[in-house]
């Protein structure tokens, strides 16, 4: 059986990231899944972080998420 998310977690596909370029999550895990492995790799792909900076921390929390899964 194909695990799957839980019912109420946030939808990637309209969870905001980058308030002020209007980044999507699932944009900057689409960045990652296309071969982005840094913030600054994220930030030329989606314009993530270029802004105020507020959401870099956020975008660090998914190249870590995605690429520690894809290290396991
Ligand atoms: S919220 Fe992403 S740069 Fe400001």
């Amino acid at each position: 059986m194909t695990p799957t998310a839980a019912p109420d977690a946030p939808d990637p596909n309209t969870t905001l990231v980058c308030f002020c370029h209007g980044v999507l999550e699932a944009e900057i895990r689409r960045a990652i899944a296309e071969g982005a492995r840094t913030v600054a790799d994220v930030q030329a792909k989606t314009r993530a972080s270029t802004g105020c900076g507020g959401c870099q921390p956020e975008v660090e929390r998914l190249l870590a998420e995605l690429l520690g899964a894809a290290k396991a």
